[in-house]
């Protein structure tokens, strides 16, 4: 069976989506495409021979339309999401799922209505090989329990749209999701540190910051966010166990010698470090789709996410340890 998607927002992630469904993954087709941008909808559709429809409800109520793709911008993705679970079709929704914990209890009411799981939230990180090998390097349980995690998200640069809020909601999410996935607990409370800011940057950011994510256990997750270090796109992360630690290694598989010294090559961006980890994702998503079921984060890992971001922002704004208030979990994702 081909699963036909219909995508919401083809932007520069939906545009690396729809190029990684035509060129490198089997199972499934771009069948529909919507754009608040009309002529970048029809551009992006043109040689797909995909339809261009004008809004989101109507791409999702497309008969030709199987499962739906979410690649628009944060505040929009909860109206298409929830036209989906009405519509009973799958959606693959990039994170976050929305920007507010209150968001995504409404997309988890709108599934518990439905009486189905067919939400899944884009947190790749969890299809990335490193990742997983520290996630099994933890659950050998041979260096015993984990204690603090170090972790680094540095982008070179951002656009001047980028707002304070995005370090938290858009850019440590993905830090947010690894730790809670990884360490296999939710996480309590946050506290953001503003260092000295780099005077490359944007007068309205406050950059860099570093998150300390207390987990339930009291493993302490520290999370350094600095989106205009200008060299590379470098994601770091070290375990500190008892007996030991484990790190993502550099992502190179050469090392380059010359009279300059020794050196690996960095990655430049998301698409370069992670295009490993958004094939299987999305794999992993067509598949599930054609088999009929759900996989991967669920619409519970995108509201838990999103409680650990409204706590981030209050600890921003007040400097202190914020706890994280969750709802009881629905049975649904039990
Ligand atoms: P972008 O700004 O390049 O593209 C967004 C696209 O959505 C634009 O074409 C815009 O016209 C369209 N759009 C906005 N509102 C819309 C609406 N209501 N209906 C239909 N189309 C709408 O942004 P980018 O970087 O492509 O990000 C898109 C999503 O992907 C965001 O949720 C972002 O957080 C996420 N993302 C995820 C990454 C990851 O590592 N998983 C990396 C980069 C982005």
């Amino acid at each position: 069976m081909t699963v036909n998607i219909g995508i919401v927002g083809v932007g520069g992630m939906g545009q690396a989506h729809v190029a990684r469904i035509r060129t490198e993954l089997a199972g499934g087709r771009i069948a529909a495409v919507n754009d608040i941008d009309q002529a970048r909808a029809e551009r992006v559709a043109a040689p797909l021979g995909a339809a261009v429809y004008a809004d989101d409800a109507q791409l999702v109520a497309a008969p030709e339309v199987d499962a739906v793709l979410v690649a628009s911008f944060g505040p929009a993705h909860e109206a298409t999401v929830t036209a989906a679970i009405a519509a009973g079709k799958p959606v693959l929704c990039e994170k976050p799922l929305a920007p507010t914990a209150a968001g995504c209890v409404r997309i988890m009411e709108a599934e518990a209505r439905a009486g189905a799981k067919v939400v899944t939230v884009g947190f790749m990180r969890r299809f990335d090989r490193g990742y997983n090998e520290i996630k099994e390097a933890i659950a050998a349980g041979e260096l015993g329990r984990p204690l603090i995690v170090h972790n680094r998200h540095r982008n070179p640069t951002v656009p001047q749209s980028y707002t304070a809020d995005m370090a938290i909601n858009d850019t440590a999410i993905h830090e947010i999701d690894t730790m809670r996935w990884l360490l296999g607990e939710e996480i309590a409370a946050v506290r953001v540190d503003q260092p000295r800011p780099t005077s490359r940057r944007f007068p309205h950011l406050a950059d860099p910051l570093v998150l300390a994510l207390v987990t339930e256990s009291g493993v302490i997750a520290y999370d350094e966010v600095f989106v205009n270090i200008q060299y590379a796109y470098d994601i770091r992360c070290e375990v500190v166990l008892e007996a030991g630690t484990v790190a993502l290694a550099d992502q190179s598989a050469t090392v380059r010698r010359d009279a300059a010294g020794a050196r690996h090559r960095l990655t430049a961006d998301h698409n370069q470090r992670f295009g490993q980890a958004f094939a299987a994702e999305l794999q992993a998503w067509i598949n599930a789709v054609a088999a009929g079921r759900q996989t991967g984060p669920t619409a519970w890992d995108g509201y838990a996410a999103a409680a650990v971001c409204d706590a981030g922002l209050r600890a921003l704004a007040s400097g202190g340890l914020e706890p994280v208030e969750l709802i009881a979990k629905p049975a649904l994702y039990a």
